[in-house]
């Protein structure tokens, strides 16, 4: 089922006393809230996100999971690992992982299948460069990384994954996808998961500079379902204008 999801991803900021701070600041103000909201924190917040949020309506997941069970990985964590703490979910395949740290769509794929296997929900990032937007290759891109990140899977599994369309050009730089185009490439994405799975009812999120100012405008495109939010989701008050506009 297509779900309203507003989810925050703080990459390498915050430690376990913002972590709380933030907390204690947003959650008396999304209570009634429509949307799930979801927070992926760094690992040596984790435990503290999960213990605060018991009973509240905020879910929390990490940022990566490595793909094999245990072993001779030095600072990886497996998904036993995040799963034996009550993380719920975690994003697979960000671009700046896949950018900085080299995953490929076929890491990104055994990440995906590893943390189903241990019942984490991957929040699952695609993308294309401004020169493949520029060269008319976004949707190819964008459907092609689906594609592939999703192999291997159940239709019945589709009811655990989100996918965030994160064109990588609008990350962190202030410029946002028009909502028409952030419409139509999540279209695309959809039209993919029909071909694969017969299912159109996944849930997809924009990301890239999402602001209190530009959400609502994406929020009203009929295939978008939310958000995936780096820079605004480290304030409370940011988060929650956006949470507030979905
Ligand atoms: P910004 O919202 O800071 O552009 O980051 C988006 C993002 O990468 C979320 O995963």
């Amino acid at each position: 089922m297509r779900r309203k999801v507003i989810a925050g991803n703080w990459k390498m900021n915050m430690l376990p006393n913002d972590t709380i701070d933030f907390i204690n600041e947003l959650e008396p103000n999304i209570k009634k809230c429509e949307s799930e909201v979801i927070l992926c924190v760094p690992y040596t917040d984790l435990f503290y996100a999960i213990s605060f949020c018991q009973g509240t309506n905020i879910h929390i997941g990490a940022q990566n999971v490595f793909y094999e069970d245990s072993g001779a990985y030095t600072g990886e964590i497996s998904a036993q690992m995040l799963k034996c703490i009550n993380t719920e979910y975690v994003i697979i395949g960000h671009s700046e992982r896949r950018k900085l740290f080299n995953e490929t769509d076929e890491i990104v794929n055994k990440k995906v299948l590893k943390a189903l296997e241990n019942g984490l929900k991957p929040i699952i990032c695609v993308g294309e460069t401004l020169e493949e937007r520029e060269q008319n290759k976004a949707i190819e891109k964008i459907t092609d990384q689906t594609e592939k990140a999703l192999q291997g899977l159940t239709k019945e599994s589709l009811e655990n994954i989100i996918i965030a369309y994160e064109p990588i050009w609008a990350i962190g730089t202030g410029k946002t996808a028009t909502s028409k185009d952030a419409n139509e490439a999540i279209k695309a994405i959809r039209a993919k998961v029909k071909e694969m799975f017969e299912n159109t009812d996944i849930t997809i999120l924009y990301g890239g500079s999402v602001k209190p100012e530009n959400a609502k405008e994406l929020f009203d495109e009929p295939d978008i379902d939310g958000a995936l939010v780096g820079g605004a989701s480290l304030k409370a008050s940011s988060f929650e204008s956006i949470i507030g506009a979905n």
